[in-house]
């Protein structure tokens, strides 16, 4: 397996291209199920979770073809018709949002089998939510043998659904299911994620009628079919952060462009309030940190627009050089502190109880081997190596490449000192 060498110190200096937003693109290329006509994604970001979902797809009946356009890379996904209803094991373990094809499927031919996700490294991530939902809409769902079982012969039907906590997933999972259902559904205490602001455009687009997508109410008019559309995936808000957040803990200068500063605006708070320069431009930011030490800050995670828990790990990198002790909180998922120990082989001092991570900044880091554990996980590694002093290797990178599209390219390019070691096909663990 892979790994990636970096060795820390090198300011970073230039600018990063942001790519398309993974967590919008494996949604809406779900999307694709609805319609029988072709639907072209631009902006796309190549990535290994869009092509594991790209398996899928195939399997159940989507023709894909990726090329090149001007507005970067393009998939066209073209469903003429179900061939299979079935999602199994190996391909929805993959990547687990790969189980949100069962909401279009039973939308477009009114019944599914499609594999149960299992657990996950971050957190037990159940699906309740989504099936209670998706029975709301009047499926009748049976679960055998880690399957779903899924049936409305008669096709979904609009219902009111009232989400006990709020889940990114259940609601862009609903939201997909409930376009072709009969009648109104409206979903209250609904995800406010801009990737569901753009699902629904993208859906607006096809000939579906939601409105309210960014707020916690949605309501989605059910229509009986939805047409092809060509529509731009918007710019990873989380891939942002993370260049955010690399160039502050490396010092220099470095403008972030094809993005959106409001995407992360509540991060870009917490990175001035520890001393960190920012710029907002139209077409994204520049951050600039000039060598100073950075204060202390609290951060706690929470549902957009709160501060996304797809940036804790990569702002505690951040935390472990700062001065003074930044207190962590993570309320999303209940294991999410798997980079605390690896850190601290970087010498961090980082004491973690239950949901709470204490962070002391210390006056260095020193390169070592470290193990990534999850996606973001395993970039706040290279964040802090990128300050540490020597080498930093870190193995187990197939993490980093569900989620960052040439990641080691676009920090090389800056000026970090970063490598690819290609594995030998050993086990490195
Ligand atoms: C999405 O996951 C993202 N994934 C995650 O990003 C992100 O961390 C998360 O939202 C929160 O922002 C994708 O978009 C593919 P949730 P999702 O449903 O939809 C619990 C990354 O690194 N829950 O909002 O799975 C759940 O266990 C990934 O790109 C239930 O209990 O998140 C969690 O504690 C990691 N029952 C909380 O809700 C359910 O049926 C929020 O999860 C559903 C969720």
């Amino acid at each position: 397996m892979d790994r990636i060498a970096i060795t820390g110190g090198a300011r970073l200096e230039g600018e990063i291209v942001i790519s398309g937003a993974k967590n919008s693109a494996i949604k809406l290329m779900a999307a694709s199920l609805l319609t029988d006509q072709p639907l072209r994604l631009t902006n796309m970001p190549r990535l290994a979770d869009t092509r594991f979902l790209g398996q899928l797809l195939r399997r159940l009946g989507t023709d894909i073809v990726e090329q090149d356009g001007d507005d970067g890379a393009e998939t066209i996904l073209h469903t003429r018709e179900i061939v299979s209803a079935f999602a199994p094991y190996e391909l929805v373990r993959q990547m687990r949002a790969s189980f949100n094809v069962l909401g279009p499927l039973i939308a477009r031919t009114g019944h599914a089998k499609v594999s149960l996700p299992g657990g996950c490294t971050i957190g037990a991530r159940p699906v309740d939510l989504h099936l209670e939902a998706l029975r709301a809409l009047g499926a009748s769902i049976d679960l055998h043998e880690g399957y779903v079982y899924a049936q409305a012969p008669r096709g979904l039907v609009g219902a009111e659904i009232e989400f006990p906590f709020v889940s990114v997933g259940a609601t862009e999972h609903v939201m997909l299911a409930a376009v072709l259902a009969k009648g109104e559904t409206v979903l209250k205490n609904a995800a406010r994620e801009p990737e569901l602001g753009d699902l629904a455009e993208c859906l607006n687009k096809m000939g579906a009628q939601v409105s309210g997508a960014g707020t916690s109410t949605i309501r989605i008019q059910g229509v009986d079919h939805l047409n092809g559309a060509t529509h731009s995936v918007i710019p990873d808000r989380i891939e942002t952060g993370t260049f955010a957040l690399a160039a502050a803990m490396a010092g220099g200068e470095v403008r972030l462009t094809k993005t959106r500063s409001d995407f992360v605006d509540t991060l870009l708070d917490k990175m001035v309030e520890a001393g960190v320069e920012v710029i907002r431009h139209n077409d994204g930011m520049t951050i600039k940190r000039n060598g100073a030490r950075l204060k202390a800050v609290e951060i706690e995670t929470d549902p957009y627009p709160g501060f996304a828990t797809d940036l804790q790990a990569q702002f505690m990198a951040l935390m472990t050089l700062a001065d003074g002790e930044s207190v962590i909180k993570e309320t999303i998922f209940e294991n999410r502190f798997m980079h605390a120990p690896e850190l601290a082989r970087l010498g961090a001092d980082i004491l973690v109880s239950g949901g709470e991570a204490r962070v002391r900044g210390v006056e260095t880091l020193e390169g070592a081997q470290v193990m990534a554990t999850d996606l973001r996980a395993s970039v706040s590694l290279v964040i802090a190596a990128l300050a540490a002093r020597g080498e930093t290797v870190v193995s187990r990178v197939y993490h980093l490449d569900r989620g960052f599209e040439r990641l080691e390219e676009k920090l090389s390019a800056c000026g970090a000192n970063v490598r690819r070691i290609a594995g030998t096909g050993e086990p490195e663990d």
